[in-house]
């Protein structure tokens, strides 16, 4: 559609509007040449959509090599003024969707076809280099700006980012490289990273090769995470899954990560930074949740925790061959506070650590962090595991003259390695109680006998991310087998 891909970017309404028409005439005259077909499906999301087009209306090409940066931008700034008339999508089609980064808008969906794939650019020229996060006070790799995110969102409210189950390539391995080889001049991009935005749903996607993080929800509130896929070598460098930072009211669900970092990284922010602008992670939900991170966590919280996080409560989770299960990292000068964490129902096989604890993390953002900023670490509950083929049950290091209080751990299950440590746990500076757990736990953890299983807490009533709705919306477009637009309702 070489006329489409010359209109693209000018938002002349009637125009495309007479070049739609032109099409439909034509395709009724060639009518009994042309086999036309429905894409009609159906489609879970927080809110349907009036409008929609297709990623070839503005000239996409799905060859793998032509970029498509210009046709992304180009559809979406089009379907961004119908934010206020009922929203709109933007249909990915089978191929391969070579990208820079887009920046996706409000009451907006962005769904990718099975058999779609968004290759990301490796061509640094298409990354706009943006801010680094004030929360932060300068990127994660270097100090400065950073590289923005394949798929960017800022300041939105109704973004869904959903397929079944297309994919999103970062081909990460050039970017690995410059890391290792210390060759970055900024940040590496996420994949997806939604900002100041509130009603965000990303789901149904499988996620591979992201050059750093993969999903980072951050300074947003009403998030929902769902039915992700996401891979990457064991060793590439900081490819955790998701991480939702500064995050208010967020539900992680039926997600399958492979990594090489931790599979959930709960942050707040980092230092002084962190402090200062002192948002917390707080309300969120991770349940069915299948980890395999040989050298990470499954869930980590922090280490830039400096805006706090509290009231997180995780669920049916299956962890194999990862370093340990849950684990909170920390360090002195980060502030903050890590509290009311629950975890229930957690498989693992095959670990270095079933709990791991860790007060002197260190990585400061720089050196003007404050000696006296210690971190409240409180409340902190895991019942009802069982782990197999495990080093040493728990490590569990708090910060002299600042323990961390009220841990509590009950109904766990440890088999132990054939090579396991010989001295199973190893706390200090912690307080805590416990029952029912073998091997028996350190006496910085004295049982209460088995009356009190019940007494590490999983609170009972639900959170408001729980009761948000999911709509089961439908999408209906007729189509010429050479993919030209016929018509759409
Ligand atoms: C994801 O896909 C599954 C079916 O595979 C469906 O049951 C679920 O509702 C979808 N969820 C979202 C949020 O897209
Ligand atoms: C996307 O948004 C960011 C931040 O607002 C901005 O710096 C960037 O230029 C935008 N990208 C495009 C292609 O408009
Ligand atoms: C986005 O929201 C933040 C926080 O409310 C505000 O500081 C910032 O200026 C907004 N940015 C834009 C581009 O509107
Ligand atoms: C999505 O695709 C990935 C990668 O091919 C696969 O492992 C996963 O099982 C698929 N998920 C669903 C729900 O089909
Ligand atoms: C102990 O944990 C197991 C799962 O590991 C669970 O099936 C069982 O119901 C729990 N027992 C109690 C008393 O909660
Ligand atoms: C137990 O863990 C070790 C690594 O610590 C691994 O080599 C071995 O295969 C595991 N055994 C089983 C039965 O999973
Ligand atoms: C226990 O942990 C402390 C603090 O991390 C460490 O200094 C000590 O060597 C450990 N003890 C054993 C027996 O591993």
């Amino acid at each position: 559609m070489d006329t489409a891909r010359i209109l693209a970017g000018t938002q002349v309404i009637h125009v495309l509007f007479v070049l739609a028409a032109t099409i439909l005439l034509r395709s009724n005259v060639v009518h009994g040449r042309h086999l036309h077909h429905w894409d009609s499906f159906d489609y879970c999301a927080i809110s349907c959509r009036v409008h929609s087009a297709s990623l070839t209306d503005f000239g996409g090409v799905g060859d793998g090599t032509t970029s498509n940066t210009q046709a992304f931008q180009a559809a979406i700034d089009y379907l961004s003024q119908f934010a206020s008339d009922g929203g709109s999508m933007l249909f990915v089609p089978p191929g391969k969707w070579l990208t820079g980064s887009f920046n996706v808008t409000s009451h907006f969906t962005l769904y990718l076809h099975k058999d779609a794939v968004l290759l990301a650019s490796q061509d640094e020229s298409e990354w706009a280099v943006i801010e680094p996060l004030p929360s932060y006070g300068r990127g994660r790799d270097t100090e400065g700006g950073r590289y923005i995110s394949l798929i960017f969102g800022t300041n939105l409210t109704d973004v869904v980012i959903t397929g079944d189950n297309g994919t999103i390539d970062g081909q990460g391995e050039t970017w690995w490289n410059k890391f290792h080889k210390g060759e970055l001049q900024y940040t590496r991009p996420y994949l997806i990273e939604i900002m100041y935005s509130e009603n965000v749903q990303i789901s149904n996607l499988t996620l591979v090769n992201s050059p750093s993080w993969n999903v980072h929800p951050i300074y947003s509130r009403n998030v929902i995470v769902q039915g992700l896929t996401i891979l990457a070598p064991v060793t590439s460098p900081n490819t955790d899954g998701i991480n939702p930072d500064s995050c208010i009211n967020t539900r992680i669900e039926d997600c399958y990560i492979v990594s090489g970092d931790d599979c959930v990284a709960v942050k707040s922010g980092w230092d002084e930074y962190g402090i200062a602008f002192g948002m917390p992670t707080k309300q969120l939900v991770i349940r069915r949740l299948t980890c395999i991170s040989p050298f990470s966590a499954v869930i980590a919280l922090g280490s830039e925790m400096s805006g706090g996080i509290q009231d997180v409560r995780a669920e049916d989770i299956l962890a194999i061959n990862t370093e340990s299960g849950v684990r909170i990292k920390t360090a002195v000068g980060r502030g903050g506070y890590v509290k009311d964490i629950y975890v229930r129902g957690m498989t693992m096989k095959t670990m270095k650590w079933a709990f791991w604890m860790t007060g002197n993390y260190g990585s400061h953002a720089d050196n003007n962090y404050d000696p006296n900023a210690l971190p409240v670490i409180q409340n902190i509950n895991y019942r009802d595991m069982v782990a197999e083929n495990v080093t040493m049950a728990a490590r569990l290091e708090g910060i002299p003259g600042d323990p961390f209080t009220g841990i509590c751990i009950s109904n766990v299950t440890i088999g132990l390695a054939k090579k396991a440590k010989k001295v199973p746990w190893n706390c200090t500076d912690i307080e805590g109680i416990s029952s029912g757990v073998v091997p028996q736990p350190c006496d910085a953890l004295p049982d209460q006998g088995s009356g009190y299983i019940s007494e590490c807490n999983f609170p009972t009533e639900s959170l408001p991310i729980d009761n948000h709705e999911i709509q089961t919306c439908s999408y209906k477009r007729k189509y010429s087998l050479d993919n030209h637009v016929t018509g759409h309702l």
